[in-house]
């Protein structure tokens, strides 16, 4: 999958200039653009598993969040879904690294590359991962966070978490929306 990432890094950092004018969000631009955001894949083999991956994903969060954000009782504003969508993910942020694995190609056995996990800073929550994350640098507003948090919906399988996401959900209609949106981009959008 080749991606033109100085076109896709201009994008999102368009996006988030124009949509999003909190104190803070200058300087989680300027660590996302430092650390590997912008060429990390968004798996190692299911969706965006290409450098760039993770950006293009959570662009497409985003343009699928606005697309469905009709569906919601009053829309969110422009600037909190721009940062529950295109943040939902930065727990990924320098978590994958290359390696060489052996494939058949052919009928021949060839060294190939591959994104494997390398986690590096295990926080115990995909979503809580990142709230954590973006409030290093700036605020989060308490629908973004619940937005950010439940994004993975209902697969955590522990019954008291699947009643709070519930909860979450129709408490916060942001976190449903960016939850559907993730979902939209990775089953119905991933390239
Ligand atoms: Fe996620
Ligand atoms: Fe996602």
């Amino acid at each position: 999958m080749e991606l033109n990432l100085e076109a896709q890094k201009a994008q999102f950092l368009d996006i988030c200039r124009t949509c999003i004018h909190r104190e803070g969000i200058e300087d989680l631009l300027a660590w996302l653009q430092k650390a590997d955001f912008f060429t990390a894949p968004a798996s190692t083999k299911y969706h965006g598993s290409y450098a760039g991956g993770l950006c293009q994903h959570s662009l497409d969060v985003y343009e699928q969040a606005k697309r469905l954000a009709f569906l919601l009782p009053t829309p969110p504003s422009e600037e909190s879904l721009a940062v529950a969508a295109l943040f939902h993910d930065l727990c990924k942020v320098n978590m994958y690294k290359t390696e060489k694995r052996n494939q058949k190609i052919n009928g021949t056995w060839q060294e190939v590359p591959c994104y494997v996990i390398e986690e590096k800073f295990h926080f115990g929550g995909h979503g809580a991962k990142s709230v954590f994350l973006v409030q290093q640098f700036m605020k989060l507003h308490t629908d973004e966070a619940a937005a950010i948090n439940c994004h993975m919906g209902f697969s955590d399988g522990n019954a008291s978490v699947v009643r709070d996401v519930s909860n979450a959900y129709t408490q916060f209609p942001l976190a449903w929306l960016i939850h559907v949106a993730d979902e939209a981009a990775t089953y119905l959008l991933d390239r």
